[in-house]
């Protein structure tokens, strides 16, 4: 059911590859709530050609872009006002990627060329694209914008790697640009923690099946599907959410405040 929550809006959804993945739950559901947005994903996910179907199905043009390049970022932003007609009310950024997880480099053994495009494509991205939105002016009044993050950031998983120090690195500069573009425009700025969702991104991390499985266990309510972290990010994107900005939120189901839960127990209950 839409409720019209973006009627009007317009925006830059990052990171939809195909769909499993978040951004493209977002993007669906923005299109159904009124928004017109801008797709973009790095140019080599292009070629696998699958954005062509959501950019048919929302009525969005794509603009590539990779998220590590000022150049590429600069035009997404001028391409994104001009294709939209005006400044914009929300952004999504939705990357995330560490050569070393992929390759199966422990953090014990961290290849630091890829330690860098770690950090740089997963976290130095938001950074770079709230200063490329900030020097071009492309943000409304009262935007609001939002960056994937995992709990990573706070507690150990051994087998998340580099991508914990990203995900950290990502909620600060969420926190930074919250606190100066909140000043200067109202603009909104937060990371919401998800739980593991089973997409490229979440299946590139050894053990996945584990993860997911343990954090099922461990939360209340389960663990928080893809749509439904779309819907709360559209509910970021709104205007019923005006005053929450700077804040990492978790959306996974009550994972991050249970101790432990019964069914994790039964697995090291001695048999009566
Ligand atoms: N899947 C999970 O378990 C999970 C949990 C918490 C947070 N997250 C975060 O959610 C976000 C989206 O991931 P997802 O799970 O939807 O997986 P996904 O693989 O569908 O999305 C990741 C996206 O990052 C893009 N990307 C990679 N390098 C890029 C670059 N240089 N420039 C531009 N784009 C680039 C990819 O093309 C892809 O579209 C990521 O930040 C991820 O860390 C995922």
């Amino acid at each position: 059911m839409a409720y019209g929550l973006l009627k009007g809006k317009r925006g830059i959804i990052t990171g939809a590859l195909n769909e499993q993945s978040i951004a493209w739950q977002v993007a669906e559901l923005a299109h159904a709530e009124g928004a017109s947005f801008v797709l973009s994903n790095a140019p080599v996910a292009m070629r696998m050609g699958e954005i062509e179907k959501l950019a048919t199905a929302t009525g969005a043009k794509i603009i590539p872009a990779d998220a590590t390049n000022d150049t590429d970022l600069g035009s997404l932003f001028t391409g994104a006002t001009e294709t939209l007609g005006g400044p914009l009310d929300f952004v999504l950024h939705s990357i995330g990627m560490s050569p070393n997880v992929r390759k199966g480099r422990k953090y014990d053994d961290l290849n630091y060329e890829w330690y860098k495009q770690t950090l740089d494509v997963s976290a130095m991205s938001f950074h770079r694209m709230l200063q490329t939105a900030h020097k071009q002016d492309s943000l409304a009044q009262g935007a609001s914008v939002v960056a994937l993050s995992y709990i990573a950031a706070q507690r150990v998983f051994p087998d998340y790697g580099d991508m914990a120090d990203a995900k950290a690195l990502l909620e600060s500069i969420g926190r930074s640009w919250g606190y100066r573009l909140g000043k200067e425009k109202g603009v909104r700025v937060n990371t919401v923690s998800q739980s593991p969702t089973m997409t490229t991104a979440g299946a590139g991390i050894k053990g996945f099946d584990g993860f997911f499985g343990f954090a099922q266990e461990m939360s209340p309510l389960g663990n928080a599907p893809a749509i439904d972290c779309a819907r709360y990010c559209i509910s970021l994107f709104s205007d019923l959410t005006k005053y929450v900005t700077m804040q990492n939120l978790f959306h996974d189901g009550g994972f991050s405040t249970t101790g432990v839960t019964p069914e994790v127990m039964a697995h090291f209950m001695k048999e009566e």
